[in-house]
């Protein structure tokens, strides 16, 4: 069984950036610029929030935290947004997620200029992704869609599920695969029987935030198997998929922490650039 690097692979990918960005330097006296709103005080997000700025200033990005206190009006996010959007040294927007009950997320991320969503949440950036346009394509998914790639370059009729519908992950991963045609299935909470439609696929990206979902007598010898889950537990973070189970049967595999957390802030460093490359056309 492979144990798929995700730690390893993101640092090529952040390597790659850190030249290109010095180059940008050298050629456009210009670096690009990612400005983070976080708001609240979840400490999941604050962790999160600041691997992405640490992350950021090491491959040469210019990176800004924007805290607002969890009670903030929902117009001085709007506006703080409008202002982020208008100023030429910022190049990515990210607002991170989840936001508290008053404020409308789809509003906010809405009010993200495309040409500076990050995330790849706008609507614009999902439309452009399903219809086969260039588009921004969100973080965790692609960075999935790349540690499977790098595995097996040919996707051709390969049947995938990917388990969760969410717009962050299951819905875009989706698109992503379906671009490489494979025969995708989409799986969620009400699906009838998980086990029998994970045991055809080749490949399993399992995004449902239900600890160790994944068994092993659930995955077809020789898949590929993307570990999307970070879920806290009695014995620690653990993935969707119950790892020991399932490395007996999987051709490749992801482990939770190393896999595809690193691959989704090497992601989102990729797409500050791309944003950057995109606004200067
Ligand atoms: N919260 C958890 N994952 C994400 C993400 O990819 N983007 C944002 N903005 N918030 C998140």
């Amino acid at each position: 069984m492979i144990l798929i690097d995700g730690k390893k692979i993101a640092a090529e990918i952040r390597d790659e950036l850190k030249k290109e960005i010095s180059e940008l330097k050298k050629k456009k006296n210009l670096v690009p610029g990612l400005t983070v709103i976080l708001i609240g005080d979840l400490a999941p997000s604050q962790i999160y929030v600041r691997m992405k700025e640490k992350a950021a200033i090491e491959v040469g990005l210019k990176s800004e935290i924007i805290k607002f206190p969890k009670d903030i009006d929902e117009k001085i996010v709007l506006d703080k947004i409008d202002e982020l959007n208008n100023d030429s040294l910022i190049s990515g927007i990210l607002v991170q997620l989840p936001l508290p009950k008053h404020i409308d997320k789809k509003k906010v991320i809405e009010r993200i200029s495309p040409l500076k969503d990050v995330d790849g949440f706008h609507p614009v950036n999902v439309g452009n992704l399903s219809s086969g346009y260039k588009s921004i394509i969100p973080c965790t998914p692609l960075g999935c869609y790349l540690l499977i790639k790098k595995y097996e370059q040919n996707l051709n009729g390969k049947k995938a599920v990917v388990i969760g519908r969410s717009n962050l992950n299951g819905k875009p991963m989706t698109q992503l695969l379906l671009r490489e045609n494979c025969t995708v299935t989409i799986t969620h909470s009400k699906t009838k029987d998980l086990k029998a439609e994970c045991s055809e696929a080749d490949i399993i990206v399992a995004a449902a935030g239900i600890p160790e979902l994944v068994r092993g007598d659930w995955v077809k010898k020789d898949a590929i198997v993307i570990d999307v889950g970070i879920n806290k537990t009695d014995k620690g973070i653990v993935g969707d998929v119950a790892f020991d189970e399932v490395s007996k049967f999987a051709k490749a595999l992801t482990p939770v922490p190393g896999g595809v957390g690193p691959m989704t802030i090497a992601c989102l460093l990729k797409n500050t650039v791309e944003c950057f490359k995109n606004l200067l056309k």
